[in-house]
């Protein structure tokens, strides 16, 4: 069937409610190059939303695909095991930030995960309050709907939430909710959490602050440097845990196996999704083993949480990491996207920022550089565009004028380099015809 078939059969079975980016439709997919059921090739600038780290159809994923499918496929972890499972735990509780013991037991998706992590939060602290930060997404189920932050297209007209849930802002220096300049502002931001708990909430009745270690859905904003360890010491003060959903920024994102690591900081728990299970729906919450512990037998669990097949493959997903030393690719892709993006800033002043850490690079869109207003409508047609001139890509940014760069951490040098003249002459094509330069 052709894509114009597929939109038909699409708009007659699937609620508009569902994203719909592009009327593309694949067929198959192999590293980062995707292809269409009309056989065009399209350049995977997004990953699944950072889910496939190490490309589409590794050799080794699709050996453990078809080791695990000869075995069995489920048998609900919590009646009968299966190594792979322990197996990957004991790397997550591993490689996790911080040397206190971790355990690990796994759900299906990131919000699964999140929902989970508060869960435990509530239960080892005994207290009801969670404080989450402005322009995070935690996902869309109706405790993470409740922690994230953006309003449209997410939270408009889904009310109402769950309660005990306080916001504070992010470290958002390009627009700074102190309107102070880093590094002279000496991170005072974090200050505003020590103010919530005399604005908002009493600091002895909060379980957890929930923190993303880079904003994913926000924009890719990295912090200060010290901003998480100032945030830990304030929750350690008051006995609160802080929870790092790593969901985005883990299993070597951000050139660090978790992005915490870049802050020096040791959640007390942490949650992974997307790429852990190198595609295959799987998270993790991983923490201190005595809060972890704290909770009754059978106080969580899932039925397919942890399926066999997605544990092996998230197995062979630490493993291609190590081997191929995606770490550092992460790193090297990551200051070739940024190179290019500050070329192309001094070029075109709708990039207001270039910003991201590791394979993790955005670029914020403005109307005008000085007064930083967001330009949602030119990011709309510079995506749409870089889609019909062949790149996969996906925005970010409460104001949705963010572009964020999610490449598979084993593209190749040649597949990359394509795609960013290919994001350099759409940003040409899309500023002529919006009228600046
Ligand atoms: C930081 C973060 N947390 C949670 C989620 C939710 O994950 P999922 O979509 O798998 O439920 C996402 C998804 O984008 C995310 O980026």
């Amino acid at each position: 069937m052709t894509n114009e078939e597929l939109t038909a059969l699409r708009t007659a079975n699937i609620p508009r409610g569902v994203p719909a980016t592009a009327p593309v439709y694949a067929a198959k997919a192999k590293n980062a190059l995707v292809t269409d059921v009309e056989g065009r090739e399209y350049i995977d600038f997004a990953a699944g939303i950072g889910v496939m780290s190490v490309g589409h159809s590794h050799p080794k994923v699709v050996e453990a695909v078809k080791t695990q499918a000869d075995l069995f496929s489920h048998t609900c972890f919590g009646l009968v095991g299966y190594e792979p499972y322990l197996r990957l735990a004991e790397k997550l509780n591993q490689f996790a930030p911080g040397k206190t013991p971790k355990r690990t037991f796994f759900a299906n998706s990131g919000a699964e995960a999140v929902e989970n992590a508060i869960k435990i939060a509530r239960y080892a602290t005994q207290r009801p309050a969670i404080i989450a930060f402005e322009d995070a997404f935690h996902g869309r189920t109706y405790m993470t709907l409740s922690l994230t932050s953006q309003v449209s297209p997410y939270k408009m007209g889904f009310g109402p939430y769950a309660s005990e849930i306080y916001r504070i802002p992010y470290a958002y220096c390009y627009r700074c909710p102190l309107r102070l300049k880093y590094p002279a502002c000496g991170c005072e931001c974090a200050e505003l959490l020590r103010d919530a708990f005399s604005k908002h909430v009493n600091a002895d009745e909060v379980a957890a602050v929930i923190a993303e270690p880079v904003l994913g859905e926000g924009g890719f904003v990295v912090p200060p440097a010290e901003y998480m360890g100032k945030i830990k010491k304030i929750c350690e003060e008051h006995d609160i845990l802080l929870i790092a959903d790593e969901i985005q920024t883990g299993i070597g994102r951000t050139g660090k196996m978790f992005a915490m690591e870049h802050w020096g900081v040791e959640p007390d728990i942490m949650v992974t999704a997307k790429a852990l299970g190198g595609g295959f729906p799987l998270s993790g919450i991983t923490g201190k083993q005595e809060i972890m512990d704290s909770v009754h037998p059978s106080g969580v669990g899932t039925t397919f949480g942890g399926n066999p097949t997605a544990c092996r493959v998230g197995l062979a997903v630490f493993d291609i990491i190590e081997s191929e030393g995606l770490l550092q690719r992460a790193a090297v892709i990551g200051d070739r996207v940024r190179e290019r993006f500050t070329a192309l800033q001094k070029k075109y002043p709708v990039i207001g920022d270039v910003r991201g850490i590791g394979a993790m690079v955005a670029i914020e869109l403005v109307k005008d550089p000085a007064t930083k207003k967001p330009a949602g409508d030119f990011a709309k047609a510079f995506r749409a565009e870089l889609y019909e001139n062949g790149v996969i890509n996906i925005g970010a940014g409460t104001f949705h004028n963010v572009v964020r760069i999610l490449v598979p951490l084993t593209i190749e040098d040649d597949t990359l380099a394509r795609g960013l003249d290919i994001v350099e002459q759409t940003l040409a094509q899309t500023s002529a015809s919006a009228g600046c330069n």
